[in-house]
């Protein structure tokens, strides 16, 4: 658990959508937020709106781009209280069109990309004694959308990456938590890999970015594992009976010798770090 007041947090994908409107949140509520994403002008636009912001133009795909964005953030501010791994996009075909080359390309955006990131922030973290990692996920993970199938795999992974990072780096004092969004109105459906969003403006009504902000903020704050977006953000959990918990992996159960040993016996996966 993380206050955000007086913290320094990376926000990915800042450039438009949900990752501009979290940089805002943070930056409002005493954040000095680093922007990344490509488009250097938005997030130099964004970075002059907010106080101590700074942007930093990465492609997080180039893990040396990666590495340089943790870098700077170190350089500038000497610490790093707070990642979030919100750069995505969608990749909206049926499997008999799903081309591998466009999956390869969502998988390292989506997958290999919040990986690399969490690997290069972790040690700062666990050399301050906590942090607080977010990876934005999507709806789509916890239940079958067929058409969606790529894009689905793609944030699954994500999930289990973070459910077991959360075990692995108990440790080290940091939480990650993981959050849900459903269909949200930014420049993600104009920016599809391949495919296009089925669902129709009134099939479902889109949320507000702003209202994903909220929940990634609430989940820095409460170190809770799962968040599905909403007023309020609600928390789901492996085996609770809300509906979209059924696509959660469940923990192993506690058995010597199993479970990645100590870390798997003695972290807390679902409600925050061990320490
Ligand atoms: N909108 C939805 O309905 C919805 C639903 C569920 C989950 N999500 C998830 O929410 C997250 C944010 O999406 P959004 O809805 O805010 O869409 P968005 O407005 O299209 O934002 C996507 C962001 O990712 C950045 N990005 C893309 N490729 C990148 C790269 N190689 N390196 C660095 N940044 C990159 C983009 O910036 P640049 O182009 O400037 O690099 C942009 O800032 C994604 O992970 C998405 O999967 C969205």
């Amino acid at each position: 658990m993380i206050k955000i007041d007086g913290s320094v947090a990376i926000v990915t994908g800042a450039s438009s959508g949900i990752g501009a409107a979290t940089a805002r949140l943070l930056a409002g509520r005493g954040a000095r937020v680093v922007l990344a994403a490509r488009r250097a002008d938005r997030l130099e636009g964004l970075a002059a709106e907010l106080p101590g912001a700074m942007a930093v133009p990465t492609d997080v795909t180039d893990p040396a781009q990666l590495g340089h964005l943790v870098e700077r953030c170190l350089d500038v501010h000497g610490r790093v209280d707070i990642l979030v791994n919100n750069a995505g996009q969608g990749l909206h075909v049926p499997l008999l069109e799903l081309r591998a080359d466009d999956l390869r390309a969502v998988f390292e955006l989506n997958v290999i990309a919040p990986l690399i990131a969490m690997q290069a922030v972790i040690p700062s973290m666990r050399a301050q004694g906590g942090g607080a990692i977010v990876n934005v996920s999507s709806a789509t993970s916890l239940r079958l959308f067929p058409g969606l199938g790529g894009y689905s795999a793609t944030k699954a992974a994500l999930n289990l990456l973070s459910q077991i990072g959360r075990i692995e780096f108990a440790d080290a004092g940091v939480a990650v938590s993981v959050v849900y969004p459903s269909v949200t109105d930014t420049e993600f459906h104009q920016s599809l890999r391949a495919g296009h969003f089925a669902g129709g403006p009134r099939r479902f009504p889109a949320d507000p970015p702003e209202l994903v902000a909220t929940a990634i903020a609430f989940a820095i704050e409460s170190g809770e594992a799962h968040l599905m977006v909403g007023d309020p953000p609600r928390p789901i959990s492996p085996g609770s009976d809300d509906p979209w918990a059924g696509g959660l992996a469940r923990p192993m159960p506690a058995r010597p010798g199993w479970g990645g040993g100590a870390a798997g016996q003695t972290a807390s996966p679902d409600r925050g770090p061990a320490t």
